[in-house]
Parts: structure tokens; C-alpha cells; sequence
């Protein structure tokens, strides 16, 4: 997708991805991540995500990137945070305590900008981007990742042809093939959420399943 999209996604408000909970897959795993108090957790395309609230509140330090900032200024406002912003060379870096997210393309971020952080929490990032993106996210992931880096990914799986993306399914043989090069990948659960979300029964779905992986980094190589 191109940055435009979203951008105009924000200032239109159409952000359906957008849960109102914390997500749940992220409460029952967060271990699977093996952070230490107040290890750095990367939480790429992060949106508003209350995923990040929660990281905060308990003790981890949250390091978010996202094209909006529309998003982030929501994301600091309706939490009540008080947040400083500055320039930090091609991002935008808003920061309140130890909770930090960087305005502009995850594309442009180097290992540096990550600060050494081995765990990330990626809800929602594959399934924004069309396939053709995908090869690239997953490489430029991976370069950014040291090695024994955990990644927890959920992404979103529906019947092929029944509804035009976002969000995009992205299946289990898909994400194998996009990240086996550099990493072991395990199903840690899968959930059928259609009944629970109709706005995708009336786009046509006639099943959507969400589903959670843990994602090992089992070389340093990157792409
Ligand atoms: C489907 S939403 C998921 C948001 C969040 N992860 C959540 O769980 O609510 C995708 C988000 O990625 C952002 N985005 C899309 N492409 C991006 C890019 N190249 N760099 C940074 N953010 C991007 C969009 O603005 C949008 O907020």
C-alpha cells in the first residue's frame, strides 16, 4: 500500500483494525517473548495500538514506528500521556517516559533506531500490506533483528478471492516462505473470529481466522 493510503485512512478515520482491548493473543504469549523488566519491545506499524499501553504498564520499554501522525498524537492523547517531540534524522521521535514511537516509514529504520531490541510484537502489519510489499517487509524485519530475536506475529487468514484487502489474508504457508530463511516458526493458536467481527461477514467472508505465530531468529545473517 502506498503511504498515501494510510495517511488518508487516519484523517478519514476508517481504521477498523483498530481494537478498543487489549489483544488477547498478546496477553497469553507476551512470555513467549522471554523479555527481561523493562526490556524493549519493537512494535512495528503500530497505529494506536492499546497493545503498547499495556507493554508500558507493565515495566517494558515500547518502541513504535508509524507512518501517521495522526495516529500517534491520538494514540498520546486519548491515554492522557504527556509526550515530547523531536526530530531524530528521517523519523519524527515522540516520547513520553520509556515509551517512544517513530513517525515515518518502517522501511527507513536501521538496527540502530531499534537500540538493540530482540523482541517484537507484530499485530496487523503483514495483512496491511499487498503482497508485492510482503518479500520486503519480511527481509528488511529480519535485517533489523539481531540473532535469538522473538517476534510475535498475528496476522488474519480468510478464504483467497472472497474479499479485496486490506485487511489481506496472509496463511501459514505464506508466512513460512516469507520469513524461513531466517527464522524458526511455530502456530502458537489460531482463533476464528468472524462471528465476533460482522463487518467482515458482509464483505463477503464465510471464514476468518486470526492466527499467532513465535517467530525465532535462528542466524544474524539479514537479506
Ligand atoms: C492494519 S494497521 C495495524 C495497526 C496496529 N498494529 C494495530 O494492531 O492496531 C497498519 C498500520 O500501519 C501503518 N503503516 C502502513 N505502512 C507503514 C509503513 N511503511 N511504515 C510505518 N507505518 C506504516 C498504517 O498507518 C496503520 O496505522
Amino acid at each position: 500500500m502506498e503511504t498515501g493510503f494510510w495517511l488518508e485512512r487516519w484523517e478519514r478515520n476508517q481504521i477498523g483494525f483498530h481494537q478498543d482491548a487489549v489483544n488477547s493473543y498478546l496477553i497469553k504469549h507476551l512470555s513467549e517473548l522471554r523479555l527481561r523488566a523493562g526490556g524493549p519491545v519493537f512494535v512495528p506499524l503500530c497505529g494506536k495500538t492499546l497493545d503498547m499501553l499495556w507493554l508500558d504498564e507493565h515495566g517494558y520499554a515500547v518502541l513504535g514506528v508509524e507512518l501517521s501522525p495522526l495516529a500517534i498524537e491520538s494514540f498520546f492523547k486519548e491515554n492522557a500521556r504527556r509526550v515530547r517531540c523531536g526530530p531524530a534524522g528521517v523519523f519524527t521521535r515522540w516520547t513520553s517516559g520509556s515509551l517512544e514511537i517513530l513517525c515515518g516509514d518502517f522501511f527507513d529504520l536501521s538496527r540502530e533506531d531499534l537500540g538493540g531490541a530482540k523482541a517484537v510484537y507484530d499485530r496487523a502489519s503483514l495483512i496491511a500490506l499487498p503482497t508485492h510489499m510482503r518479500p520486503a517487509y519480511a527481509a528488511h524485519m529480519a535485517g533489523l533483528l539481531p540473532s535469538a530475536s522473538r517476534i510475535l506475529l498475528v496476522t488474519l487468514e480468510y478464504p483467497e478471492g472472497e474479499m479485496a484487502g486490506p485487511p489481506f489474508s496472509v496463511g501459514e504457508r505464506e508466512v513460512g516462505r516469507l520469513y524461513h530463511d531466517w527464522f524458526d516458526i511455530k502456530v502458537l493458536g489460531s482463533t476464528d473470529i468472524l462471528a465476533q467481527n460482522p463487518r467482515f461477514r458482509d464483505r463477503g467472508l464465510t471464514r476468518l481466522c486470526e492466527i499467532v505465530y513465535l517467530l525465532v531468529k535462528n542466524s544474524d545473517a539479514g537479506p
